[in-house]
């Protein structure tokens, strides 16, 4: 046998590359940071975008494949004005400082949930950061921003074709397509910060087989280590989407 045929034999054996992960988080804490340091809640919001850009950085190297962050529910809106203006604020200057830096490193911006009732200036600057990073291939950040899994799915709904059965696929495209996604795999692994333990209206359906991960850090506190102990507990687990494992079947 030849040297090529030995490496084309164990080319063949190999196990198929694990398909690059789905990891989505609920930034939860940022107000408790700073009311702990005597700061405004907008102090922690501040220091909560800077978590962002370290756990999109930590993402990117760690060879996730999607990243998906709730920065802003439907029912945040009924937070006090000046708290709502900053957050808006935050996101609008993340993605002007941001934009080119990922387009760069091949990293896909996309803005998930409702843009009606966004400022136009915000809805231009996602529109500009959607375009300029379109063809990323590395990581996919998607940022909730208005979102509400419920009033997404509701919306999806109710754009099947009504004669038709529904399956859970062309759902799943309704789904993104409501919410202005590109295409992407349901939620791996899902983690909240901050210490509770609560879904809180973000991506119900997705997340319909993720493993779950609370971590008690603050947002603002949350490190590249964390993400990676996050990982780790997701690789320890066993995943069985319902089924039993091979060698417990009788
Ligand atoms: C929840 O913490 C956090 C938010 C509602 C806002 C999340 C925003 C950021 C992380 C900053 C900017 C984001 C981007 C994408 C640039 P909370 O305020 O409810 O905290 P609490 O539970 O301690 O009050």
């Amino acid at each position: 046998m030849q040297k090529s045929d030995l490496r084309n034999l164990s080319l063949a054996r190999r196990e198929p590359a694990p398909a690059p992960l789905h990891v989505a988080i609920i930034m939860d804490g940022n107000g408790r940071w700073a009311t702990a340091r005597g700061l405004a809640r907008v102090a922690g919001h501040r220091r909560g975008a800077a978590s962002v850009r370290r756990a999109v950085e930590a993402a990117l190297k760690l060879g996730v494949g999607t990243l998906t962050l709730y920065a802003f529910s439907s029912d945040n809106w009924q937070r006090p004005a000046p708290e709502v203006s900053a957050l808006m604020r935050l996101f609008h200057d993340y993605l002007r400082k941001e934009t080119a830096e990922c387009a760069a490193r091949g990293i896909r911006i996309a803005v998930i949930g409702r843009r009606d009732r966004l400022a136009p200036a915000l809805r231009h600057e996602i529109e500009a950061a959607e375009r300029a990073t379109a063809h990323g291939r590395a990581l996919v950040v998607r940022i909730a921003v208005d979102y509400s899994a419920r009033d997404a799915i509701l919306r999806a709904a109710a754009r099947l074709k009504p004669a038709r059965e529904a399956t859970r696929e062309e759902f799943s495209r309704q789904l993104a397509s409501a919410i202005h996604s590109p295409a992407c795999p349901d939620v791996d692994l899902l983690i909240r910060t901050g210490g509770e333990q609560r879904l809180s209206d973000f991506l119900l359906w997705e997340s319909a087989y993720a493993e779950l991960y609370f971590s008690p850090r603050m947002w603002p506190d949350f490190e590249a280590a964390d993400l990676e102990a996050a990982l780790d507990a997701f690789h320890s687990r066993q995943r069985r989407f319902g089924t039993v494992l091979e060698a417990a079947a009788g």
